[in-house]
């Protein structure tokens, strides 16, 4: 078992979809291991999203991940990061799979309703970004 990082985005918390979200992840087998709501600032939209920092989405990026609450939640499965990114599908919802999070629920590629870490080196990273190991099962 490991572990990955998804984020409810603004866009699915505004329309009323995290609880369906998080259905459909528990549903595809992933358990919740520690969950929040979170604010975030401008400076810690910033941050969590620097490798993108100087790409033409950038500015609009952190601006749409500040306009409203999140829910950064840490999901534990077998292979959890590549079965999260199977899961939510393709970053533009016009090309994501049948039965995808985001086919589902995204409203667009800028307001796609989730993030999921891309990889288990980042996914350690941004699930620190966002949780101490007090907060987190099985973590001593
Ligand atoms: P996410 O998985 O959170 O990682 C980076 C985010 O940037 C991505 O999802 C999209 O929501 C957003 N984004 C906006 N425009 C683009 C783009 N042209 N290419 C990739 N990501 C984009």
């Amino acid at each position: 078992m490991n572990q990955t990082l998804a984020i409810i985005k603004p866009d699915a918390m505004e329309s009323g979809k995290a609880g369906k979200i998080l259905a459909h992840l528990e549903a595809a087998g992933f358990t919740i291991q520690a969950l929040r709501l979170v604010s975030l600032s401008e400076a810690q939209a910033a941050e969590f999203y620097s490798v993108h920092k100087g790409k033409p989405f950038y500015d609009q990026l952190v601006a749409f991940m500040t306009s409203a609450p999140v829910i950064p939640v840490i999901l534990e499965a077998e292979n959890a990061v590549l079965k999260l990114r199977e899961a939510i599908g393709a970053t533009d919802p016009r090309e994501a799979k049948e039965g995808t999070v985001r086919k589902l629920y995204a409203e667009s590629k800028e307001r796609n309703a989730i993030h999921a870490s891309d990889s288990d080196a980042n996914a350690n990273t941004e699930i620190a970004f966002f949780f101490s190991n007090y907060e987190r099962l099985g973590v001593d």
